[in-house]
């Protein structure tokens, strides 16, 4: 099958990205928001990178043209339903709530196509749970991004229970063509990335709680002692540490061991709303 509209659906940060990345690919992106004016600060945003970009010389004004052409979004429930009509791939990257998702595959399996392939770019939602909700499991599949998605060379695909070989070799093949390197995970609570990522961020967040080392020591010690660009704290702000405390969560409900229990200090910043970058305050102030 030969994909040439993709849909992208929640004009977040990770949509946005997401939907950036297959214009410059040359895909036809349409993207949609239930909320309009997202949608249209997001669509600004890209076009406002793609500006950048050709400012610092790193793009050449025709091809920033062609995917200026390529990106159009969706505004209202007729325009949608026709856009996921016409879409061969649909890249949900809404809200990391299991009942909005659950509500959301519902729609796209109704009004996609039949052929097309439904991906979420969940951070630890079932993807077998998700593929359930539709009439087309084996067409379902997880298509993980990394903030920020234009810069992050990874996409790590999520195969549920009855994800066929067809639709993973398919969204193998997209990868290629986004430029992002696919690694293969199963459907098991953290996925892979995730898996690794938070309990390395939360065991960051007791050495603060138990009076280890400092905020600043402890990113200084992995930034220059494992090279890596951000310390686990400063990620942790970048990531948002709702985010980090729910995927904690998932991996504690999900793999049921104690290892994962989430810091008490990590829980008490969410409790006070100190939620990373976002709110402008977390372990850092922004
Ligand atoms: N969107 C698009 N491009 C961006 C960007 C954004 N939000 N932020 C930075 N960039 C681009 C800049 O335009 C710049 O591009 P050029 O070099 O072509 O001009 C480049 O990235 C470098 O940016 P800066 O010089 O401003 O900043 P930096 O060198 O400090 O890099 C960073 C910023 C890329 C975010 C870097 O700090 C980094 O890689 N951090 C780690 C990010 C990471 O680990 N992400 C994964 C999080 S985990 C996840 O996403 C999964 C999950 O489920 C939780």
């Amino acid at each position: 099958m030969e994909l040439k509209i993709i849909s992208v659906v929640g004009a977040g940060q990770m949509g946005r990205g997401i939907a950036q990345v297959c214009a410059q690919s040359g895909f036809c992106v349409q993207l949609y928001d239930e909320n309009t004016p997202q949608l249209h600060k997001s669509l600004d945003f890209i076009k406002n990178q793609w500006n950048k970009g050709v400012e610092k010389n790193k793009w050449d004004t025709n091809h920033v043209q062609t995917w200026m052409q390529n990106l159009k979004i969706l505004e209202g429930n007729q325009e949608w339903e026709m856009g996921l009509a016409k879409s061969d791939v649909v890249i949900e990257a809404i809200v990391e709530n299991f009942q909005a998702k659950a509500k959301l595959f519902e729609t796209l399996d109704k009004f996609a196509k039949k052929e097309a392939i439904l991906c979420s770019n969940t951070s630890s939602i079932s993807i077998t749970k998700l593929a359930a909700c539709t009439q087309r499991p084996s067409q379902v599949i997880g298509m993980h991004f990394m903030n920020p998605v234009p810069v992050m060379k990874l996409v790590e695909g999520i195969v549920g229970l009855q994800t066929s070989e067809q639709t993973l070799q398919i969204i193998k093949n997209l990868c290629e063509k986004l430029s992002k390197t696919f690694v293969q995970a199963l459907d098991i609570p953290g996925f892979a990335v995730n898996r690794i990522l938070m309990p390395m961020i939360n065991e960051a967040i007791y050495v603060l709680y138990e009076g280890i080392a400092s905020i600043a020591d402890i990113d200084t010690a992995m930034k220059l002692g494992t090279n890596v660009p951000m310390g686990p704290l400063q990620l942790a702000d970048f990531i948002g540490l709702d985010t980090c405390l729910a995927i904690m969560e998932v991996l504690y409900e999900g793999l049921g061991d104690t290892k994962y229990r989430p810091c008490p200090l990590l829980k008490q910043y969410v409790a006070a709303k100190r939620l990373g970058q976002k709110t402008k305050r977390g372990f850092y102030e922004y």
